[in-house]
């Protein structure tokens, strides 16, 4: 099919700037429903075309870098990755602050992520040179499982236990960063004691934070941070 020849749909997107006294509401667009439209192609078209106020987050366009991240008809997905509908509703992903429209802010988990130390200790080496004292790092497969995180926070936002950044209970993003590092041989704090710091023990096991990206993020993360 021709692009001039392609059908249009409505798409309905969340608009708030929260610094307005405006209220949110849901504004319609028709949007060209190419073949493989996505619902990102859909952002940019409205964003080009129709209205540059617009604000959305995106980067790679291809799973790679979990800026895409909004709720589509009510589930949290990557925008690029999903293909576009009739009346598909895009809303910011839930329970984080937003900052416009479909922006959220994530500051809060970077500060969590700093708080609890939740990357490799001090000294690794990021030139390159390998120290003649460093372990061996033989990446078992759960590592390499739980490395194909891009941060997308989809799993933060279905999950039904985890209530906002301020929050006590860490979630399952929080977890997956943990459950790396518990994985790996460089690792030098007690993950598991974080992982209880951070209310694990109130994980419902419900398997709602499912990943985009593949992870199988109870199996992997948090029964391991539980000593299952
Ligand atoms: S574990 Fe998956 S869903 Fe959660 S932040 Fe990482 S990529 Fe996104
Ligand atoms: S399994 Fe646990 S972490 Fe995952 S969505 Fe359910 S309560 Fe949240
Ligand atoms: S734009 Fe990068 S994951 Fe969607």
């Amino acid at each position: 099919m021709s692009r001039a020849a392609a059908r249009s749909v409505t798409i309905k997107v969340y608009r708030h700037h929260p610094s307005t006294a405006t209220r949110p509401y849901l504004a319609a667009y028709h949007v060209p429903a190419y073949p493989r439209a996505t619902v990102l192609s859909a952002l940019l078209y409205i964003y080009e075309h129709l209205d540059p106020t617009l604000a959305f987050r995106y980067g790679c366009r291809f799973q790679k870098c979990g800026q895409c991240a909004v709720e589509i008809d009510g589930r949290p997905r990557l925008a690029c990755l999903t293909y576009l509908k009739p009346d598909t509703i895009v809303r910011p992903l839930p329970k984080f602050p937003l900052l416009q429209d479909l922006v959220i802010e994530r500051r809060g988990l970077w500060e969590k992520l700093l708080a609890y130390e939740l990357y490799l200790p001090g000294g690794v080496d990021l030139t390159g040179t390998i120290a003649p004292d460093a372990p061996s790092l033989r990446e078992p497969p759960e590592h390499a499982r739980l490395m194909a995180c891009r941060e997308c926070l989809c799993c933060q936002a279905a999950c039904p236990a985890w209530e906002g950044p301020q929050a006590p209970f860490g979630g399952p993003y929080l977890f997956v960063k943990l459950a790396q590092l518990l994985w790996d041989p460089r690792n030098d704090r007690d993950r598991r004691a974080q992982a209880r710091a951070l209310g694990i023990e109130r994980c419902r096991s419900c398997g709602k934070c499912s990943c985009p990206n593949g992870i199988h993020i109870w199996r992997d993360a948090i029964m391991p941070l539980l000593g299952s």
